[in-house]
C-alpha cells in the first residue's frame, strides 16, 4: 500500500467506530459516516495535512468536503485491499473499472433477500463486529428479470368454499418485493386499501436486526416496495404505513416524494395504551404512540367512508352523553376512543399466544379494531386489501370477518404457520377481537402458496453454514448447478489457495453469497415450461389461473 493510503488509514483508526475489536477496518462503516458528511469523520480529515489537503477544496476561504472523491479512495481495489477484496477483485466482481459492482452508479436496488431476516440482535456487543452482507445493489437490467412475475408453488386451500368458487384471499409465504411484483400483472389498479406495518428500524424488534440494516438501506427497502404498492393502488385507493419515530419522518419523506405531497392525508397518532411499571420509568416524557401515515392515491378521488364511535363503543371513563364522536387524527387519544394495544389488554384472547399457543408470538401483533378502523373506511365487503407484512395475519382476519378480500405476504416460515392457524380458526369461527361486534359465525376461504424458488436454497445453506467444508460443499453444488453468475468464472476461483484460506468465516459466506446468479433465486413465470426448473403441471396449473391466463 502506498504512503498515502497508509496515512489515510492512520487518520481513519483515530475513530474507533471504523475498526472491528479484532482490529479489522470497516470499510463501509467510513464511507456511510463521509455520505453522511459525519463531523467527527471530516474533523479527523482535517486535522491531518495530507488528508486535508488530497480531500478538502477550499472556497472563499472555507473547506469543502470532496465526500465522491473520497468514497473512490475508500472504495478504491488500491486501498487497503483486505483479504476479501483483494480476493474478490482477483476473480472479477469488480467492473471493468475496477470498481466494486456494489458501488457503481448504476445500482439501483437492495437486493432481496431475507433483508428483515438479518441474524443477530443489535446488542452493545454487536455493534462492533464486521458488517454482514445480506443487502446487495443490483444494476437496472438485473433488477428487471428479478421483479419478473414468479411461478407460484404447494398451493394449498383452506376454509369453506367449493372446488372452484373464488376464494376470499391468499397468502403468499415469499419475499413481498417479488411477491408484490408479481401481483402488477393481474391487480394493478385493483388494491382499494394497503395497510403495512413494516419493520421499524428499532435495533431491537423481532427481526433482530444489526447495524448494516442502516437508515438508507432501511428506506431503499421500502422505497423499491412502495413504489410497487402505488401501481397496485385503485385510484380511490388509501395506503396506510404504520411506524414509529424512529423512522417515521424520513418516511413521510419518502412517501411524499413516491406518492406526492398532495396524497398526503393524515399523520394518525396512535396511543399505545395506559402506562405502567418499567414503562413509567424513563426520566423524560414517556413514549407511547406509534404513527400511521395515510395517503391517498389520488387526492381527487380518494373514497372516504366516514362514520363515528357510537356510544356503546365509548371508554368506561367517558361522562359525556353525547350519542357519538368523530374519530380524530390521534387514536385512542381521549375518553371516547378505545383503542388499546392488545399487549395492554391481552385478556382478551387476541393476542396469538393466547388464541393458538403459549410459544407463538409475534412481536408487533396489532388489534383487529386498529386495522378494521382503516379498512373500513376505504372498502366495502368484496374490495381487495393488501398486506405486505403479514405477521399473524391480523389484516387477513379482519378482512374474513367484514366480508373484504385480501392479499397477504409474509416471508417467515414461523409466522406463515401461525397465521394459517389463526386464520383456520376465524374460519371456524373464533370469537376474539371484533368478532362479536360483526355477528361473526365463521365461513369464508384463501389460498396459501409459495413463490417458486430455485437456488434459493443454496442461499440458505450458505448463511446456515458453520463449518468451511460446507462452504467448499455448496461452492460444487453451485457450479454443477450453474446457479453461478455469469461475472464469474469458475475456472478462475481455486478454494485450495492461500487467499481463501486467509478469509474470514464470514468473508466466505459473503463471497459465495456474491457468486450466487441473484435472478436465478426464483423461478420467473415465463420460464414455467423450461423443463430445468421441474414445475409440476398442477403448480402450472395454479399459477397460469393466479396471473388469470386459463
Ligand atoms: C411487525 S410484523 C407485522 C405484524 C402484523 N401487522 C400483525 O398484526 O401480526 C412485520 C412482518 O413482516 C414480515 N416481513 C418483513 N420483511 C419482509 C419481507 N421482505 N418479505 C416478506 N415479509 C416480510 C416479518 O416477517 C413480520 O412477520
Amino acid at each position: 500500500m502506498s504512503d498515502f493510503y497508509e496515512n489515510v488509514l492512520d487518520v481513519l483508526r483515530l475513530d474507533e467506530r471504523f475498526f472491528a475489536d479484532d482490529g479489522s477496518f470497516l470499510r463501509n462503516a467510513v464511507y456511510e459516516a463521509a455520505m453522511q458528511m459525519d463531523s467527527d469523520l471530516l474533523h479527523l480529515l482535517l486535522s491531518n495535512a495530507e488528508t486535508q489537503n488530497r480531500f478538502f477544496k477550499k472556497v472563499d476561504g472555507v473547506q469543502v468536503f470532496d465526500k465522491v472523491g473520497f468514497g473512490w479512495v475508500i472504495n478504491n481495489r488500491q486501498f487497503l485491499p483486505d483479504s476479501y477484496t483483494r480476493f474478490k477483485n482477483k476473480i472479477g466482481l469488480a467492473d471493468i473499472s475496477g470498481n466494486f459492482i456494489s458501488q457503481s452508479g448504476n445500482v439501483e436496488l437492495v437486493f432481496p433477500y431475507k433483508e428483515c431476516v438479518l441474524e443477530g440482535g443489535q446488542t452493545k456487543e454487536d455493534q462492533n463486529r464486521k458488517e454482514v452482507f445480506y443487502n446487495e445493489t443490483l444494476a437496472p437490467d438485473e433488477v428487471d428479470r428479478l421483479l419478473n412475475p414468479k411461478v407460484l408453488v404447494n398451493q394449498k386451500k383452506y376454509g369453506t368454499t367449493s372446488e372452484n368458487a373464488e376464494v376470499d384471499g391468499y397468502l403468499i409465504r415469499g419475499n413481498n418485493l417479488l411477491a408484490i411484483s408479481s401481483l402488477l400483472t393481474k391487480y394493478t389498479g385493483k388494491i382499494k386499501c394497503i395497510y403495512l406495518d413494516p419493520p421499524y428500524d428499532t435495533g431491537s424488534d423481532s427481526f433482530g436486526y444489526n447495524d448494516s440494516f442502516n437508515r438508507s438501506t432501511w428506506l431503499t427497502f421500502m422505497k423499491n416496495r412502495l413504489e410497487i404498492a402505488k401501481k397496485l393502488l385503485s385510484p380511490d385507493g388509501a395506503i396506510y404505513v404504520q411506524l414509529d419515530y424512529h423512522q417515521v419522518h424520513y418516511a413521510k419523506v419518502l412517501m411524499d416524494e413516491i406518492f406526492g405531497e398532495e396524497n398526503f392525508q393524515r399523520e394518525i397518532i396512535w396511543r399505545i395504551g395506559w402506562l405502567s411499571g418499567y414503562k413509567t420509568a424513563d426520566n423524560n416524557w414517556i413514549r407511547n404512540h406509534d404513527t400511521i401515515l395515510f395517503y391517498s392515491k389520488d387526492a381527487n378521488r380518494l373514497k372516504f367512508n366516514k362514520y363515528y364511535i357510537p356510544k356503546e363503543e365509548f371508554k368506561e371513563i367517558a361522562k359525556s352523553n353525547a350519542e357519538r364522536y368523530p374519530i380524530e387524527d390521534v387514536w385512542n387519544g381521549n375518553e371516547y376512543d378505545d383503542l388499546n394495544s392488545i399487549a395492554i389488554v391481552s385478556f382478551s384472547g387476541e393476542t396469538v399466544s393466547k388464541m393458538l399457543n403459549r410459544d407463538d408470538e409475534v412481536k408487533g401483533q396489532k388489534s383487529e379494531k386498529l386495522i378494521e378502523r382503516i379498512i373500513k373506511a376505504h372498502t366495502e365487503p368484496g374490495d381487495i386489501v393488501l398486506d405486505f407484512f403479514g405477521g399473524t395475519g391480523t389484516t387477513a382476519a379482519v378482512a374474513l370477518k367484514t366480508g373484504r378480500r385480501f392479499i397477504i405476504c409474509e416471508q417467515l416460515d414461523k409466522h406463515v404457520d401461525i397465521m394459517i392457524r389463526r386464520l383456520n380458526k376465524v374460519i371456524d369461527g373464533e370469537q376474539s377481537g371484533i368478532s362479536k361486534k360483526n355477528n361473526w359465525t365463521g365461513g369464508g376461504s384463501f389460498i396459501y402458496c409459495e413463490l417458486a424458488t430455485l437456488n434459493q436454497s443454496l442461499a440458505d445453506q450458505i448463511q446456515s453454514a458453520s463449518e468451511d467444508e460446507e462452504l467448499k460443499g455448496i461452492y460444487s453444488r453451485m457450479v454443477k448447478s450453474g446457479f453461478i453468475s455469469c461475472k464469474v468464472d469458475p475456472a478462475e476461483i481455486d478454494l485450495n489457495c492461500n487467499e481463501w484460506t486467509d478469509l474470514t468465516f464470514e468473508d466466505k459466506q459473503r463471497f459465495l453469497m456474491g457468486l450466487l446468479d441473484k435472478n436465478l433465486l426464483y423461478v420467473n413465470y415465463c420460464d414455467i415450461d423450461d423443463e430445468e426448473f421441474s414445475i409440476s403441471e398442477q403448480d402450472k396449473a395454479f399459477t397460469r389461473s393466479f396471473y388469470g391466463e386459463v
